[in-house]
């Protein structure tokens, strides 16, 4: 006989516990939690009423390669590892105001070439989302829009309508009956989604979700859609720049790492064929502090430029602020300057700056990084038209980095005539008229600089 089992659970974060609460000892709302009563696994002397499921020999499984379509944008496409899948649901977070209803509503004058799209939006009426398409040129006759935020209605709309695409805007604003929770908690959400993965796998329909990320920088509720859906991409960028970034998190059908870079304008957003040149744009040379890396977003190598200030620190403990790469990162590296490179650093305030609002996370750009540091600290002049990249270890050896040949070649299409490598690295000192330096420690890349 399967037992019945008490259990209260919180309307907003999900916590489960067989003991009542006034406040969520997990998220701290108060009168949230919420009694349920579950079954759990039958006793072994009770009768089973379970059937074995049905089992193949992976052999005889016809493997049908997805069909896949064109959203018209490049970047979207690449992100989503080369088109959209039929029957995939794809949730787009970011934060409000990033641009992913733009993104969205964009891709709608393509894809209604030859689909149907419905769009639901929770958030803005249909005379503010004509206002946009306006905006963006969108036209289509296959475009329908409803403003609804009740998920049964909405999977009501798509059996009478039978779109090919739907786009949710966004999921916080959905509602089930099913459940109760006010919208935008973490039962509703994962009700909702769940409505719309079923949707998606039922009835061959390519769903979007947009969902915005909540300020402690999760898609609301700690990632309790990412393992539900098929793909996972972030739009993300300042908002006081105009490029955007979108990147992929999770793709259940291609690689994931991969960007997207996108421009906003005032027509929508554009696609950035060469993202590189667009983030050295107005770059200073032959100054101290700077440097330029290469590193890898997915399978794509992208130039970001680092600069460092260095200076007396008029505190008792010295400012250290790093801003697009990690700050811990940052500590590292300096500690490897004081102690194997004999940098008096303890005293100085530093500062690291990734041109543009640009992440770089990758471990190759610590070369960079030490050489931007150790330049504005003795003000030596960086080459313009050089580029380092290497990984660097505790004892200040420079270590091999991937995919070197792709870094090197993009490196030379922006016209960089000087690329710093790490020596253990395998690759001949003259490639195509582009000089190659090959260093091992990072004394000695210094020294290379300071007596070029
Ligand atoms: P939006 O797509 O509404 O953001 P989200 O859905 O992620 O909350 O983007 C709104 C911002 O984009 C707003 O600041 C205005 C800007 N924008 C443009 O710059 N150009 C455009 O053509 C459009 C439609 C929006
Ligand atoms: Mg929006």
């Amino acid at each position: 006989m399967a037992k019945i089992k008490q259990l209260f659970v919180c309307t907003e974060c999900g916590y489960e516990s067989p003991k009542w609460f006034g406040q969520c000892p997990h998220c701290r709302e108060w009168s949230t939690m919420e009694e349920k009563v579950v079954q759990t696994g039958g006793n072994k002397s009770s009768v089973s009423t379970a059937v074995a499921s049905e089992i193949k020999p992976i052999g005889e499984i016809k493997g049908g390669s997805e069909l896949r379509f064109s959203t018209g944008l490049k970047e979207l496409d690449r992100v989503l590892g080369g088109g959209l899948v039929v029957g995939s649901l794809t949730l787009v977070g970011g934060d409000p105001g990033i641009g992913k209803s733009t993104l969205l509503l964009q891709i709608c004058q393509h894809l209604g070439n030859d689909k149907v799209v419905l769009y639901v939006s929770g958030e803005e009426s249909m005379s503010q989302i004509k206002l946009r398409a306006e905006r963006l040129q969108v036209n289509t006759q296959n475009l329908f829009l409803a403003c609804e935020t009740n998920v049964e209605n909405i999977l009501a709309t798509c059996s009478l309508k039978n779109p090919d695409i739907l786009i949710v805007d966004s999921v916080q604003t959905m509602v089930s009956d099913h459940v109760s929770g006010t919208p935008g908690s973490v039962s509703q959400i994962k009700e909702a989604t769940s409505a719309f993965m079923h949707l998606a796998k039922e009835q061959g329909i390519t769903v979007f979700i947009i969902g915005h990320v909540t300020k402690e920088g999760a898609l609301a509720g700690p990632k309790v859609l990412e393992h539900m859906v098929d793909t996972v991409l972030y739009f993300e960028g300042d908002k006081n720049l105009n490029y955007r970034i979108l990147r992929t998190v999770k793709n259940r059908f291609g690689s994931t790492n991969e960007i997207g870079v996108f421009d906003m304008q005032n027509g929508g957003l554009k696609e950035v064929d060469n993202p590189s040149k667009m983030f050295l744009e107005g770059r200073p040379e032959n100054v101290p502090g700077t440097c330029v890396t290469c590193i890898l977003e997915g399978t794509r190598p992208v130039l970001a430029e680092i600069q460092a200030l260095v200076s007396k620190t008029s505190y008792p403990v010295p400012r250290r602020m790093a801003s697009g790469i990690d700050f811990n990162r940052m500590a590292l590296l300096i500690a490897v300057l004081e102690k194997r490179a004999n940098f008096a650093l303890y005293n100085q305030d530093a500062y690291v700056n990734v041109v543009g609002g640009f992440r770089v996370l990758e471990t190759a750009a610590d070369l960079a990084i030490v050489l931007s540091l150790a330049s504005g600290f003795s003000d030596f002049e960086m080459p313009g038209d050089l580029i380092a990249v290497g990984e660097i270890g505790l004892s200040g050896e420079i270590r091999a980095v991937s995919f070197i040949e792709k870094r090197i070649k993009e490196a030379q299409k922006l016209g960089f005539s000087r690329i710093m490598v790490p020596s253990r690295n395998k690759i001949s000192e003259i490639i195509d008229g582009i000089e190659i330096i090959k260093v091992s420690s990072v004394s000695q890349a210094i020294y290379k600089l300071r007596n070029k």
